[in-house]
């Protein structure tokens, strides 16, 4: 081994990774976690919390700008409705648990999605959380609930469309900008890492517009059993990444 590369151990160890500013995480495999252990699916939606806390305090210390989970799509209302029913009551009380030590560590909690069908008592918690931690400067956590990327799409053009029909825009003068700034969190269009667990090889109808240059991340490890190390791993592979965004390298 030469000397350089031991140069580049040393910084690795000192924790000199290059961070990137935005990560997304489709936490998948909670089911798969329960049923694993013959236990009901919920438990693994319970265990799930440990990984959610892991994740964001790795994120505030990493130094992320903004971290982006996956909580709830808009095509799992199509679970059994006991399932749907925990998942609504079970994300409110995590809230509740959770939510004074992310303010602690400054982080700035958003709720991403759409608003229809998400029961009152948790929409009462999100808008808690997220007036909480207005001001915070730190980590911007993002919660994709009831959110699907297409459903986002759909939203910005019906904003477009307006300021169109109202005269407020021009057709022509519509662009990659302006669907960006029309978007749920219209200051993160664009994600550097999507991760996801549980193996699954798939977009899911996650972040479609903003992940149009993203790496991309698989991991077997099932979300209950992610932890920050975990983040720290899909970052280190993110280091070893080329990205050239259509030119040479
Ligand atoms: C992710 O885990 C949580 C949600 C989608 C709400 P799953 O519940 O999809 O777990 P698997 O994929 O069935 O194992
Ligand atoms: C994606 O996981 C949605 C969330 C993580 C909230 P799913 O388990 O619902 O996705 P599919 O069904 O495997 O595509
Ligand atoms: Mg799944």
């Amino acid at each position: 081994m030469g000397a350089g590369e031991l140069r580049e151990d040393d910084e690795m160890s000192k924790g000199s990774l290059n961070v990137p500013d935005r990560v997304a995480i489709i936490m998948d495999g909670n089911g798969r976690w329960a049923t694993s252990r013959g236990l009901p699916r919920i438990e693994g939606h319970r265990e799930g919390e440990k990984a959610v806390t892991s994740t964001v305090l790795a994120s505030v210390e990493m130094g992320l700008e903004a971290l982006t989970l996956f909580a709830f799509s808009t095509e799992n209302w199509k679970r059994p409705v006991d399932e749907v029913k925990f998942l609504m009551s079970f994300n409110r009380d995590m809230l509740d648990r959770r939510v004074a030590e992310f303010h602690e560590n400054n982080v700035r909690i958003r709720f991403l999605g759409r608003r229809k069908r998400v029961p009152r008592s948790l929409m009462r918690k999100m808008d808690e959380s997220v007036e909480l931690t207005r001001n915070n400067t730190g980590l911007k956590l993002n919660v994709a609930f009831n959110y699907g990327g297409r459903a986002e799409l759909v939203d910005a053009m019906r904003s477009i469309a307006l300021k169109v029909a109202e005269g407020k825009m021009k057709p022509g003068s519509i662009s990659e900008k302006t669907i960006s700034n029309h978007l749920y969190a219209p200051d993160l269009p664009d994600y550097d890492l999507l991760i996801r667990t549980a193996g699954e090889m798939r977009v899911s109808n996650f972040l479609l517009w903003e992940i149009a240059y993203s790496e991309l991340y698989v991991t077997p490890v099932v979300w209950p059993d992610f932890r920050g190390e975990h983040l720290r791993e899909a970052i280190e592979e993110y280091n070893h990444r080329i990205r050239t965004y259509g030119n040479l390298a």
